[in-house]
Formats: structure tokens, sequence, C-alpha cells
């Protein structure tokens, strides 16, 4: 069994020090949290590409599978965003994943680049920044940068069922494609390179959209096993969008060239899987019907086919490849700034959102989540250290809970990051950076636990959202769904009783 500290029962930073101590990580933890007024490194102004972005929280991309059946925003999308707004961040790094094809949509209710888009996108932006102005202040959003996340969604691409893929890959994958039943035989669901070029097109027709409708910038999204991911390691693929360093981030540099003629003002982010692992999987030696055993990696060959990771040993990180190609990014590209994160939400979550619960598809922690985060905002540490001069976006700091703004400042101040994103901490309890920085003391009860349910939700169709704490999904049918859902998977007794005791010790468990 693993040893899970239980960061809701610590009762100082120090007492979360020593804890991360005996996990042997550092990392810089405030003992006491400062307000904008009391001069905050988190409430400290940053130039990015010219812009000055008025305080270092930056709220993560965070799809709700809640589009119309057109790719438009529906009224949840619209909530969510105001709420983006609201939140006090003053860099929103993409909103959600914006699909620039309907085939390449990760969902059938995936935003995506359609005749309507631009009116509707243009009023869904609108809708944040006056959420902003009306929380703080009537110029308030004059330092607030907006970004929209452009993406493909490949091997994960399910545009037309929630319960079918249709996938597109870049090469076929030793363990992914089995995984996910890609049939190795079948040659249509390899792009070829002709298709990779009206790709290209695809991407800066959906930045033009953007730009046009007051985007700041566009995240040239590399991240969480879709397609710009999955890109970088093609060491496989014959021709020229495979093979050497050169050859697998050449779709990543065209796709930025391309929108760098097209969109000369608008600035270009990148969010990149900056370290990858194989799969895993419930350890089936252990898994009971209803109650996934801990994750172990599945079976792979060597030499692997990962990026930020041994080819030799994947279960390595090897910053190699990423260090060169954030230094390309840079120096040759002119990225402005880059969001660091890893993995895939899809065949290893808890490198990418260390969590307590996992969702239904996951696996029991196979390692105190504690780590997946601390392991993040180390990779950071050191791609700062050897790429410094390009701002990154650190991530993973959600599951710090209570302890989130102590982390995020100490991070700040050290110069580890730039700034501190949140994720799965927004849908819950959108408001804490406002809060932080306003030295208001933190709302307990709204702090996210990493139940998991706004992945569980996607992943059997439903919306996303957090419906344990958010009184708005709690009121909705699919919670019902959802609640019936995870009774069958809460089958076996251990995992009653493990929920009834973290009940009594966690005022947001007591919401389930
Ligand atoms: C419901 C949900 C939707 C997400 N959607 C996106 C997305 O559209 N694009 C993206 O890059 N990451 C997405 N993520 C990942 C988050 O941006 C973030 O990296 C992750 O949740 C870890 O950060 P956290 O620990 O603060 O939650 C999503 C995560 C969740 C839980
Ligand atoms: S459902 Fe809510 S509490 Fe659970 S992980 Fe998502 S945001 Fe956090």
């Amino acid at each position: 069994m693993v040893e899970i500290a239980r960061l809701n029962r610590l009762e100082s930073a120090g007492q979360l020090r020593e804890v991360v101590q005996a996990l042997g990580y550092s990392l810089p933890i405030d003992d006491q949290v400062l307000s904008a007024a009391e001069d905050s490194p988190l409430s400290q102004a940053i130039e990015i590409g010219g812009f000055h972005v008025g305080n270092r929280w930056c709220i993560h991309p965070m799809e709700g599978w809640d589009g119309t059946d057109d790719g438009l925003p529906s009224e949840y999308t619209v909530r969510r965003w105001q709420h983006f707004g609201a939140s006090g961040a003053k860099l929103i790094w993409g909103g959600e994943a914006f699909a620039v094809r309907r085939d390449g949509r990760a969902n059938p209710n995936q935003l995506y680049l359609g005749p309507q888009s631009l009116e509707a996108m243009t009023a869904l932006l609108a809708s944040l920044r006056q959420s902003h102005r009306e929380k703080f202040g009537p110029r308030a959003d004059a330092d607030l940068l907006v970004g929209l996340q452009l993406t493909h969604s490949g091997r994960f691409c399910r545009p037309n069922r929630k319960d079918r893929t249709e996938p597109r890959i870049v090469y076929y994958h030793p363990v992914l494609d089995a995984k996910f039943g890609i049939d190795p035989h079948n040659e249509s669901v390899v792009l070829q390179d002709g298709e990779i070029d009206r790709l290209v097109e695809d991407f800066v027709a959906a930045a033009k959209m953007a730009d046009r409708a007051g985007f700041q910038f566009v995240d040239v999204k590399s991240c969480h096993g879709y397609l710009g991911h999955e890109f970088l390691s093609a060491f496989d693929r014959p021709g020229e969008y495979g093979g050497d360093l050169a050859g697998r981030t050449r779709f990543l540099r065209h796709v930025i060239q391309a929108i760098r003629d097209a969109c000369p003002r608008i600035m270009i982010g990148v969010r990149l899987s900056a370290f990858d692992y194989p799969p895993f999987r419930p350890d089936p030696r252990s898994s009971r019907p209803g109650r996934p055993g801990p994750g172990v990696p599945h079976e792979f060959p060597v030499p692997y086919p990962g990026f930020g990771c041994r080819r030799d040993a994947p279960l390595e990180i090897d910053f190699t490849e990423p260090i060169a190609l954030l230094r390309t990014l840079r120096d040759e590209c002119g990225v402005a700034f880059v969001n660091i994160t890893a993995g895939s939400p899809y065949y290893n979550p808890h490198i990418q959102r260390p969590a307590l619960y996992p969702p239904s598809d996951g696996y029991q922690p196979p390692e105190d989540p504690l780590v997946g985060c601390l392991r993040q905002i180390d990779v950071v540490r050191q791609l700062k250290e050897a790429v410094p001069d390009l701002p990154m976006v650190g991530t993973a700091y959600t599951y710090f809970q209570e302890f989130l703004p102590h982390v995020a400042q100490g991070v700040v101040r050290e110069g580890w990051a730039d700034f501190v994103g949140v994720g799965r901490q927004v849908l819950a309890y959108w408001d804490l950076p406002a809060d932080t920085l306003a030295g208001r003391p933190l709302q307990y009860k709204r702090l996210c636990r990493t139940f998991s349910d706004c992945t569980t939700g996607p992943r059997n169709g439903l919306v996303s959202g957090c419906y344990p704490l958010d009184p708005y999904y709690k009121g909705l049918h699919e919670a019902a769904a959802l609640k019936q859902i995870k009774a069958k998977s809460r089958e076996s007794e251990g995992e009653k009783n493990e929920t009834r005791a973290t009940s009594s010790s966690s005022e947001g468990a007591r919401e389930l």
C-alpha cells in the first residue's frame, strides 16, 4: 500500500515542509501568505511579449465537454469562463481546448472552428473580460492576458460519438495502439504528409479567428497525448515529420511560423508535456471488480517512443530534448511563453493531474499524489534554469489544497516558475486567487479535494464540472447519474471505509 500524507490534516506550512522533505524533495513553502497590499510575490506584474500582465496567477485551460453540437459555447461554458474572469488571475491560458477542425474534436461537445465561431468566441471572451471588470473595477482588465488553446485531438478524437474514437495518429505506437483499440494494419488512421500540411492551415485559420475575436495569444497545444504532443515522439515515422528532433518538431515549428506570418500581432504560447511516462493501468494482481488496484506501468518495449523520457528506461525523465525544444521556441520561433505540464490524462493521469481519488477509468495512486506535484514543480524549476528568459507557467498545484497559496507564493518568490497555474481548484473555488491577493481567509469548504468527478463525468458522457462542491452542478440531473456511476465503482467494503475515514476529516469530503 502506498502511504499517503493527508494534507488536510496538516496544521502548518512547517508540517508540509517536513512531509516534502521525507519524500526526498525540497520546495519553497511560505509560512505567511501575503496580500497584494503587502507586496506578495504573486501580485507582481510581469512583461510577456511586451504586455504588462498584472499578477502571477494563471488559470489553466479547462474544457467542460459542454459546447453545443455546432461547437459553440453553451451556458455552462459561459459560466465557467466568467468564473475564470472573476478568479483574480491575470493570465488566462487558453480557456479550454478549441479544436481547429470538426473531426479533430476530443468529444462531440468540444468547441471547434466553424462558421459561427468568430461571433460566439468574441462574445465568450467579452463575458470573461466583463466579469473581471465587474469584480475588480472598470479598467481592471487592462493587464489581463487571455489566449485561446488550439488543438487537434489526434488519437483521442471522438468528434461524433462520446463512446467511439475516430483516431488520427502520427505513428503506430507499441503500447497505446492496443490500449486504445487502434488496428496496426489500418493505414487510414495514420496522417499523411499532405494532410499534415492542410492541418497547418487549419491552425492558421483558427488563429486568425482568435485574433479577430480579440484573444491576445494562441497556444499551439503540444501536450497530454493529443496530436501536437504525439508528433514529438514520432521517432519511427518516416519522412519529414518524424525521426530526429528537427523532424519531430517540424509540425510545431511550421504551425508557429505560419501563424506568425498570417497574424503578426498575436502572441504565441505553447503548452508542453515536458516529460512523459509509458501508460499505466490498475495492477491486475490487486484489482477487484469495481475496485481498480494501484497503477503499474504496462509492459513496454525499449527503445520506447516517449518525449522527455529515456528511451531505454522510460520511467526516468530525460531533459535533453525538452530543453533543446524550449531553446528553439525561444530563440528561433518567437514563442512568448510556455506552460509546462506532463504526460496524459488518458494513460498516466497520476503524473498529469495528481489526485487522491482516481477517475472511474483510472487506478489507485501508485505514489503519494504529492510526489506527482513535486515532480512537476521540480521539472519547471530545472527547465527555467536551463532556459532562462522564457517565461514559464507551472502546473499541478491544486492538490496542495489549503497550502496552495503558501506553495504558490514560495515558488514564485524563489523564481522556480513565473506563473502558478491552477486547474481543478478553479472549478471548485474559482476566486481563490482573488481571496489570496486580498488577504482574505481561504474558504475551506470550497477547496478541491481531488475527487476526480470533473474527470469521471466526461469519461461517462456527462458534462464536466465540480459536482461535489459547486452547488450549480450539485443541482443538475447529471449529478444523480454520476452518483450511480460512482456507487457502482465503490462496491468494495474497503473503499467505503476509506471514504468514511476521509469524510470525518475533511470539510470537502463531507460534501460527497
Ligand atoms: C475537467 C478537466 C478539463 C481539462 N481540460 C484541459 C484542456 O482543455 N486543455 C489542457 O491543456 N488541459 C486541460 N486539463 C488539464 C488542466 O489544465 C491541468 O493541467 C490539470 O488539471 C492539472 O492541474 P491542477 O492540479 O491544478 O488541476 C483539464 C483538466 C480537467 C480536470
Ligand atoms: S470534481 Fe471538484 S473537487 Fe473533484 S477534482 Fe474536480 S474540481 Fe476537484
